[in-house]
């Protein structure tokens, strides 16, 4: 079945500069503002300190997709106020501490709940400690950095932040939702959004995928510092590669990504580069 049509647009909402280094170093450039709409759903992506944020329509209320740091709820408020529903959910891609710093507090903030993915939960409800990434090399950390624009940690993040999403953190989320995402069911709140498990980079990484329009939320799974890649850091790479193959028979016209601006255009799974 064909896929129904997407518009992209600058929402009007208050956009700070990026970074000096992320204006000049990641070769694709820095994230800006966006918003993809198509028929019954819209998804406004804010660029936050550590990772991208995407606010994502439902028909009464909004899912957002990670919080990277407290820092960045406020732009995310704006954005909130743009699409005038108020938030109800708030998923994290996966448990690493870029994209999950700000979300107790976005939670408490949006008076909204935390929904996990079946394997985030069921480490996070026994206090249990994800593995982290393997064999990350100290260029690749310095890189990756540098393309982010080489965010310190800001101080509304600490101390409380750094319970969440690190190698020792057992990630205590207070406001969990009682719904556990499991791999190919709806997403609660939103119509038409399928969550999908896409282990690799992480054991717990889940994308949110809208088969009607083509839409892929696809937190560190992929990255877009340099047109469009998949993600060269990972914590199991055979998991990965059955990722890979599972999105790319996937038809998708707009990659929200983790990390650097939106993708929009045909064929962009089979564009994705190493
Ligand atoms: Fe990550």
């Amino acid at each position: 079945m064909p896929l129904s049509q997407i518009v992209q647009r600058v929402p009007p909402v208050y956009e700070k500069p990026p970074p000096f280094l992320a204006r000049w170093f990641p070769p694709v450039g820095p994230p800006s503002l966006s918003q993809v709409e198509t028929e019954g759903t819209a998804v406004v992506s804010v660029p936050g300190r550590y990772c991208m944020t995407h606010l994502v329509e439902g028909p009464e209320s909004l899912v957002l997709v990670d919080v990277g740091s407290v820092a960045d709820i406020p732009r995310i408020e704006a954005a909130v106020d743009w699409l005038g529903k108020p938030v109800s959910l708030i998923i994290p891609s996966h448990l690493h501490f870029d994209h999950i710093m700000g979300i107790e507090a976005a939670a408490k903030h949006f008076d909204a709940k935390i929904a996990l993915s079946q394997v985030a939960h069921t480490f996070v409800s026994n206090g249990k400690r994800l593995r982290f990434v393997r064999g990350l090399s100290f260029p690749t950390a310095v890189r990756v950095w540098v393309w982010q624009g080489a965010p310190f940690f800001a101080a509304e993040d600490m101390p409380g932040g750094f319970r969440f999403g690190f190698p020792w953190s057992r990630n205590p989320f207070g406001a969990l939702d009682n719904r556990v995402l499991r791999d190919g069911q709806a997403v609660p709140g939103l119509d038409g959004w399928l969550l999908l498990e896409t282990p690799g980079h992480a054991d717990d990484a889940v994308c949110l995928y809208n088969p009607a329009g083509g839409l892929l939320i696809a937190g560190d799974t992929v990255r877009n510092y340099q047109g469009g890649e998949w993600n060269e850091i990972m914590t199991d790479p055979a998991a990965y590669e059955n990722t890979i193959a599972r999105l790319e028979a996937l038809d998708v016209q707009a990659v929200f990504p983790g990390h650097g601006p939106v993708l929009v255009g045909q064929g962009i799974m089979q564009r994705l580069h190493f």
